[in-house]
Order: structure tokens, then sequence, then C-alpha cells
């Protein structure tokens, strides 16, 4: 069913990730092309219960599709779990009489639209962007190949030193409960072994197959996912050490992850994403993600609650690995 928009209003919520500013852009430009006025909150849903918002003309989003961050800024804001805080935001929204919100983000922010949409009526469309591309029901989430690629780099870069001194290297890379970055550089970067949650090795198994290894190196990469305690690897390294005798320096990727210009991958999928949320809004969706599946976006409604099964990776990729490095 069309629905006849005047209005609609778009936030970036929870860590950024790059290509965030292309899926903005194609919001406001799909909505300038059939008569929509785009408010922007700023400092995601704090912003919108604060009313600090922005208008979006078509100019204020030139320039910005290669651009890494959130030209709308954003926060992690807890508080919105809270119903009173989500009613200050609602209030926010129906004094700009704006009835539909387009939220950027990870399932966290969805769940707490929903929650709004479901408080107030008011229509929501949730865009998936994490570098940590653990999203449920969406096989993409934008900002994750860049993220990939600036980890791969950082890891070539740290293989030339590695090999030059014949030093082994433990790096650690971003993605919380989720080794999908992990995985995913590990193979690319010819990594010797992959530490991801889902499969909870223990160090002491890692230190096992370490010391089984029948081939010497001048020189080797171990990545390591962050999991629940970024920093870690460091204890790891110390393991090693202590079990087998063999230092290993520690490099800790971290934000540096978070940030740069958005890879081919990432702006084509956060433009049609962009596209597609203002559609999706225009035929009267509500409580919707914009998913991507098979290499098209697709709608998925949002879930009401966090989902044990999360997105997760094909763990036999670690054994893979371990055939072609040769261990
Ligand atoms: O969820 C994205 C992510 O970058 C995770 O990979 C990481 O653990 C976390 O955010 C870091 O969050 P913050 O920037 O709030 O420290």
């Amino acid at each position: 069913m069309a629905k006849q928009i005047k209005k609609l209003a778009i936030l970036t919520s929870g860590g950024d990730a790059p290509g965030m500013n292309a899926a903005i852009r194609a919001v406001v430009r799909s909505a300038q092309a059939i008569g929509i006025e785009v408010t922007g909150f700023l400092d995601g849903f704090a912003g919108l219960t604060n009313d600090n918002s922005i208008a979006l003309p078509s100019t204020a989003v030139a320039n910005t599709i290669q651009r890494g961050g959130t030209i709308l800024r954003t926060v992690r804001f807890p508080e919105f779990k809270e119903p009173e805080v989500r009613a200050k935001a609602i209030a926010t929204l129906k004094r700009h009489n704006i009835d539909n919100l387009i939220v950027l983000g990870g399932d966290g922010s969805f769940r707490g639209a929903k929650l709004l949409s479901e408080e107030s009526g008011i229509s929501v469309i949730g865009i998936p962007c994490t570098i940590d591309n653990d999203i449920n029901g969406t096989e993409y989430s934008i900002g994750f190949d860049t993220a990939r690629n600036t980890a791969l780099e950082a890891i070539d870069k740290i293989r030339d030193t590695a090999f030059s001194h014949s030093r082994n290297f433990l790096v650690e890379v971003m993605g919380r409960a989720a080794g999908f970055l992990a995985m995913d550089v590990g193979i690319a970067g010819g990594a010797e072994f992959v530490l991801v949650p889902e499969l909870n090795m223990s160090v002491d198994a890692l230190i096992d197959k370490m010391s089984q290894r029948q081939r010497y190196k001048m020189g080797s990469i171990i990545v390591v996912a962050e999991a629940d305690r970024p920093g870690h690897t460091f204890e790891i390294a110390d393991k090693i050490k202590a079990r087998l005798d063999i230092e290993y320096k520690v490099c800790v990727l971290g934000h540096i992850q978070r940030g740069g210009s958005p890879t081919v991958r990432d702006r084509k999928i956060a433009s049609l994403m962009g596209y597609h949320a203002v559609q999706a809004i225009c035929s009267g969706q509500s409580k919707q993600m914009i998913s991507y599946v098979n290499e098209h976006c697709a709608l998925m409604p949002i879930p009401d609650v966090e989902l044990a099964a999360r997105n997760l990776i094909d763990t036999n990729m670690v054994d893979i690995n371990q055939v072609l490095c040769g261990v």
C-alpha cells in the first residue's frame, strides 16, 4: 500500500561503520526524488531523545559518499531501553510531525527502534551497519568489507617486518562475539592459526596445536578475535612464552578497523540499502530491516528479542586454513 509521506527522519546508532555516509546520502537523495523532506538526528537515539536535529537537503550529503564515520555522529545509548526515555524520543518526532524513522545500526539499535514503533505507531526501518557483520537475518552489514580490508592491510605490513626479523606476531582484530573479521583476514592474510570465539578454543589447545607443527617458519602470524575481552591477546602471548619459550609480539588493531574510506562493496550496498529503505517506508512497511541476501536487498522483520542464534561463521574454515598454511 503506497503511503503519501512528507517527512522522514534518519539517525545512526551504536558503533560507526564505514559506508554509513553512503547510506545516509542514498536515503536523502531517494527521498528528495519523490518530494520527501529528511531530518537528521545527531548522536543517535540520544539526539532523538534530546531533540538535536539538522535539516538534510540534498546538498548536505554532497561529497560524503567516500567519507568514513558518520556525518550524523553516533553514541552508544543504553538508556534507550527505558520506556520513559523512548517516550521523550517519541515526543520529539511528534513535535517535528515525523511518522517515519530510518535507523542505521546493529540489532540492539533495531530493537530500540522497534519498541519505539510499537509504543507510538511511528514506522521504523533499519539499515544494518556494523563491522562485526553479525546481525541476524542479513548476510551483510555495512562496514564489514572496509574493516576487513583495513585489517588485512595492517597484517600485510606486519608480515613485512615479521619476516625481516624472523619474528612471530599475534594480531588481535575486532568483532566482539563474532569471528567474521578474524576468519576472513586470517585466511586472506595467510595466518598460521585463527582463534575465533565461535570455536571457543582454549589457549592450551592452541599451544598444543602449535607444538605439533611439522614445519619451521621464519616468522608467523596468528589472528586472534577480540571476543568479549579486547586486549586478552597479551595474556595469550605470555602463555605461549611460558609453555613453548617462543616470543610473540602482540598487535591490537583496535579502532583503526572502524575508520577509513568505504570500499566499493560498502558504498554500493549502502547505497542500495538506503534507496530500498525509502521505498519500504513509502510502501507502508514498518519494523523491518533491509537485509542483504544472495547479493540482493530484501525486507526482514526486526526480531523481538536478542536471538540466541546469531549470524555465525562457517567454522570449517578454521580447518581449511590449517591445511592452507601447511603447519
Ligand atoms: O560492534 C562494533 C565494534 O567495533 C566491535 O567490534 C568492538 O568490540 C566494539 O564495537 C567497540 O566499541 P566501542 O567503540 O564502543 O569501544
